[in-house]
């Protein structure tokens, strides 16, 4: 499903270089859901961009439901998010001057065939499923921080996406909403086969994933599945030290924070939950 080798990625700020991934690798099987952890900064988005197809500069190989993305077409790779990839981003990336049943129904506005009818009655199903029936007709703006992560989640979760991409989809929710979020994923993940790739900060919510990865220094350390060890604790703790920013490995003289949101609402705020409408 998702084939990573020795994947790197700088950016570059000024004279600076900031090398953010440094050689990861990462295999994830169809049906998986892996969490991804690491301290802030350490390029948790930045790799899910790269494996979502929203970012092609990098080296290495990503392999990702059997295409290499550097191989492909721009359009091809418009098609691929399209198609294959839900995501969920860390700002959540809702349209404001459209409602709640607007926004989910908006990757179908660029994709897809279906008749109307079948597509809103499909995008009313995926807000029930979140816990939003009944407020199809808000404004983002009328909503609560976790009402519009789970409209996202809607959106991303409409087009029937082999693999979700969720940057922190449980970041605002109470830990109640975020167990019924997360057990939501896992039941996708049985029946439909969705694969899912999670960035969190909460040990709870990596605690229900098959496999627990670390990004740290650029480099990928997967948690060993038994609990318990010393190692796993003084993972656990440094992740949960989120105040201390990660220090990737700067080159010449860094000027501290230059970009830090950057890619925020830039190539993310133009492909809205699936993919980008570049077609
Ligand atoms: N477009 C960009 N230009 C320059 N630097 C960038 C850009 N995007 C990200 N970075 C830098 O790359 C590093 C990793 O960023 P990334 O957003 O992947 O971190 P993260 O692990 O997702 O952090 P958080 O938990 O805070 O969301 C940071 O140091 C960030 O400042
Ligand atoms: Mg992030």
């Amino acid at each position: 499903m998702i084939r990573i080798e020795r994947l790197q990625k700088s950016f570059t700020d000024g004279a600076a270089r900031v090398d953010v991934l440094r050689g990861v690798s990462l295999q994830v099987e169809e049906g998986e859901l892996v969490a991804v952890m690491g301290a802030s900064g350490s390029g948790k988005s930045t790799l899910l961009h790269v494996i979502g197809g929203l970012d092609r500069a990098y080296q290495g190989t990503a392999q990702v439901l059997g295409h290499d993305l550097a191989q492909l077409s721009d359009g091809d790779l418009a098609r691929f998010r399209n198609e294959s990839v839900g995501f969920v981003f860390q700002g959540f990336n809702l349209v404001a001057p459209l409602n709640v049943l607007q926004n989910v129904l908006l990757p179908g506005y660029f994709s897809r065939r279906d008749e109307e009818g079948p597509e809103e009655e499909r995008a009313r199903r995926a807000l029930e499923r979140v816990g939003l029936a009944g407020k199809e007709g808000r404004l983002p703006a009328q909503l609560s921080g976790g009402e519009r992560q789970r409209v996202a989640l809607a959106r991303a979760l409409f087009g029937r996406p082999r693999l979700l991409l969720a940057d922190e989809p449980t970041g605002s929710l109470d830990p109640a909403t975020a167990a019924e979020v997360i057990a939501l994923l896992r039941e996708l993940g049985e029946s439909e086969a969705l694969t899912v790739l999670l960035v969190t900060h909460d040990d709870r919510v990596a605690a229900v994933a098959d496999r627990i990865l670390h990004l740290r220094d650029g480099l990928l350390a997967e948690e060993q599945a038994q609990q318990g060890t010393q190692r796993q604790d003084d993972l656990r703790t440094a992740d949960r030290s989120r105040a201390t920013m990660a220090q990737p490995a700067v080159e010449a003289n860094a000027s501290q924070g230059a970009s830090e949101e950057m890619s925020e609402g830039s190539s993310q705020a133009a492909s809205a939950g699936r993919g980008g409408a570049a077609r």
